[in-house]
């Protein structure tokens, strides 16, 4: 389905996440002929811009972000020619009176039915007065067009804010109108961990315990916290990633069958998941988790780079982590004895979010006495979210010779051998499912406050306890060293290239 006429409005469209996410994503969707016929955009910020100054500045930040290998000029001019402003409080009721005899004019002059997408890219904080101007001029009923809004994580704090935050939005609106945004849900490589799973009838028979020794999901990023150390030094890597995008790989990579694809039936299927995660008792975390903070370093260009601490608007004896690792438990029939590793941090040696599912070794006895004998490895099945987006199974295959000798080899999928289009960055599918009113890729909320529970005893423990070796890692290495031996007790360990 195409989707309906709309007018998207942007609160906070001043910020970071207009210019280098929702403009381009919505430009790229523009470019794929994948906007409605009519739509508008406006945005509203406290910063003083008019229409005119906005859509110079979009056009300049758009060459920038945009994705288009070829920059289309033409496209661009049509595409910002449906750009508004206004400039705006959001804590004054005049203008959201100003905001809604906009609105008209707009749905006037370009036939969007009445139909308002409200994207919140604003702090949490300020969720509720938005949604409270809104409701003040009657914008959160759906009388006459659909009404939606898009939430930003994060989605609370912890989970007696998340619970607050969740009340706080229902209140003004319906959980169907609510579209909570994980961008990783958005990226073709995490949706394909579905079909991979379901379209497929040779995998879903070894995803089990039977099968699997474990599973490690890994999302690493070369840059520290750049622009963001006011966010990050209250956040800290388990609240921006752990929490949110691990645990929906996690969920989509675990969860039982859903019965159809129904955004519904999938959302059940990913919260019974999370609900069967085991929760950390506070004595068990120092076992099952790791923190680290990044020290100075080097850049990948040998520059040297800041530490953490040393970053704007971060505490000079910050105690926030920048890095992550966490063992989990999974209590279901399925699962049982199969632990999930999760890590992620920030100045890392690379930038790459990876899944590896490892098999349980074959029995040895075949090739006892051969010099095979002793490697006898464990198949691993990779998924490579990003970059060099495919998917490889690792096996062992006899080395050439007359001896018994093994060596792994792959097998791989590149996505960008088997299909031209490029991956995206997440956002394009969000805005144009939400434009759709299709829900699946979007969080519920019973989901978010699962996810809170699962990370709760752990931040509340590292909360109390400052962490006495922080800055425990050098900017673009592998992390901190308590990190690699987290999956060793049990003789496992992390798959070695990331
Ligand atoms: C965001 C986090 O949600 O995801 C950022 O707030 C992080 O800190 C980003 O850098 C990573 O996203 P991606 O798509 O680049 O892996």
């Amino acid at each position: 389905d195409a989707p309906d006429p709309c007018i998207i409005v942007v609160f906070g469209a001043s910020g970071d996440l207009t210019k280098r996410l929702l403009i381009p994503s919505l430009f790229n969707l523009y470019c794929d002929g994948l906007l409605p016929d009519f739509f508008a955009i406006l945005g509203m910020a406290m910063d003083d811009y008019t229409t005119e100054s906005f859509r110079v500045r979009m056009s300049t930040d758009v060459q920038k972000y945009s994705r288009q290998e070829q920059f289309d000029e033409t496209a661009w001019a049509n595409f910002c020619d449906r750009i508004h402003y206004l400039q705006a409080r959001f804590d004054d009721a005049d203008a959201f009176v100003q905001l809604k005899a906009l609105l008209q004019t707009l749905d006037t002059r370009y036939s969007t039915d009445s139909n308002v997408l409200f994207y919140m890219a604003t702090p949490p904080a300020v969720f509720g007065m938005i949604s409270s101007g809104l409701e003040s001029i009657g914008m959160n009923a759906e009388n006459e067009g659909w009404r939606r809004i898009i939430v930003e994580k994060p989605f609370g704090m912890d989970l007696s804010s998340a619970l607050s935050l969740n009340e706080e939005i229902l209140s003004y609106w319906k959980e169907q109108q609510v579209y909570r945004i994980d961008h990783y849900l958005g990226k073709e490589t995490v949706q394909n961990l579905l079909a991979f799973r379901f379209a497929n009838g040779m995998f879903e028979p070894l995803w089990n315990r039977t099968h699997i020794d474990h599973i490690q999901i890994t999302a690493t990023e070369q840059v520290g916290v750049e622009w963001r150390g006011g966010y990050y030094d209250k956040s800290g890597v388990m609240r921006d990633m752990i929490q949110n995008h691990l645990f929906q790989m996690m969920a989509y990579l675990c969860m039982e069958p859903p019965t159809t694809f129904d955004p519904e039936a999938i959302r059940n299927e990913k919260y019974k998941l999370l609900s069967a995660v085991r929760i950390l008792k506070p004595e068990e975390v120092r076992y099952h988790a790791v923190r680290g903070q990044y020290d100075e370093g080097v850049n990948l260009d040998g520059s040297p780079a800041k530490a953490y601490r040393d970053e704007h608007l971060v505490d000079p004896h910050s105690n926030t982590e920048t890095y992550a690792a966490l063992k989990l438990r999974i209590d279901n029939w399925r699962w049982h004895g199969v632990p999930v590793f999760l890590r992620s941090g920030k100045g890392l040696r690379t930038k790459s979010t990876e899944i590896v599912v490892q098999f349980r070794r074959a029995p040895e006895f075949t090739f006892r006495g051969t010099p095979a004998s002793s490697q006898l490895e464990a198949n691993q099945l990779i998924f490579r979210i990003q970059p060099n987006e495919g998917i490889e199974i690792r096996f062992l295959a006899k080395r050439p010779g007359p001896s018994m000798h093994m060596r792994k080899v792959n097998m791989n999928f590149e996505y960008d051998e088997a299909f031209s289009a490029h991956p995206g960055t997440g956002y394009e599918t969000m805005l144009y499912d939400c434009m759709r009113g299709d829900a699946s890729l979007f969080s519920r909320s019973d989901l978010v406050e699962t996810s809170w529970r699962i990370v709760q005893p752990v931040l509340d423990v590292w909360g109390e306890e400052r962490a006495r070796d922080f800055p425990n890692y050098p900017f673009g290495s592998w992390g901190p060293k308590a990190a690699f031996s987290l999956p060793s007790p049990d003789h496992r360990r992390w798959l070695a290239r990331t």
